[in-house]
């Protein structure tokens, strides 16, 4: 048995090929995909490009509340900035060399989100300022910790 599942590891070499630490970039970006999918969906309305509606605009906020409550710590493991994973990550390094300045950035970040979900249901006029301030707080971490490209 032991056996059998050795040669199936050796012939399966496509299965475990991302260190931990790749694994780790990966978990993040998909992280922050989700939150990029919520905000596009309420950008969209905030700039008119698609109707107001309030429940759909509630939904984007809560999911997004939902995920702020996700703690980062796992996926910002120590070895996964862009200097040790080039190419799979755009995290600069500058995140591990302060991370009290870049968790400031995702309590920023997190108000914004608390803001928002107090008007997100309440009607476009109040929408669109909250969007862009949330949007704010996505730029400026974004400027500081995100490399420009992968
Ligand atoms: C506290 C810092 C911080 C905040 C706040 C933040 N991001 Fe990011 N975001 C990052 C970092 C760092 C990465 C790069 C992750 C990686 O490549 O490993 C990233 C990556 C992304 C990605 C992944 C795909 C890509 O192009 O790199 C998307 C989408 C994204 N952010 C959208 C947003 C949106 C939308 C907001 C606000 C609603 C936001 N982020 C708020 C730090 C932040």
């Amino acid at each position: 048995m032991r056996l059998l599942l050795s040669a199936l590891l050796v012939t399966l070499p496509g299965l475990a090929l991302a260190t931990p630490a790749e694994e780790a970039a990966a978990a993040r970006i998909g992280y922050y995909k989700l939150v990029g999918l919520e905000m596009s969906g309420l950008s969209a309305m905030a700039k008119g490009e698609a109707p107001y509606d309030a429940e759909k605009a509630q939904a984007h906020a809560a999911d997004l509340l939902a995920l702020s409550g996700y703690s980062h710590d796992d996926t910002f493991a120590p070895g996964t900035s862009n200097a040790d994973l080039p190419g799979k990550t755009r995290a600069l390094p500058a995140i591990w060399e302060n991370l009290a300045a870049f968790q400031e950035k995702g309590m920023a970040y997190r108000d914004a989100v608390v803001a928002l979900n107090t008007v997100a249901g309440t009607g476009a006029e109040a929408l669109a300022p909250a969007v862009g301030k949330l949007g704010g707080t996505c730029k400026a971490c974004h400027d500081d910790y995100r490399a420009k490209d992968f």
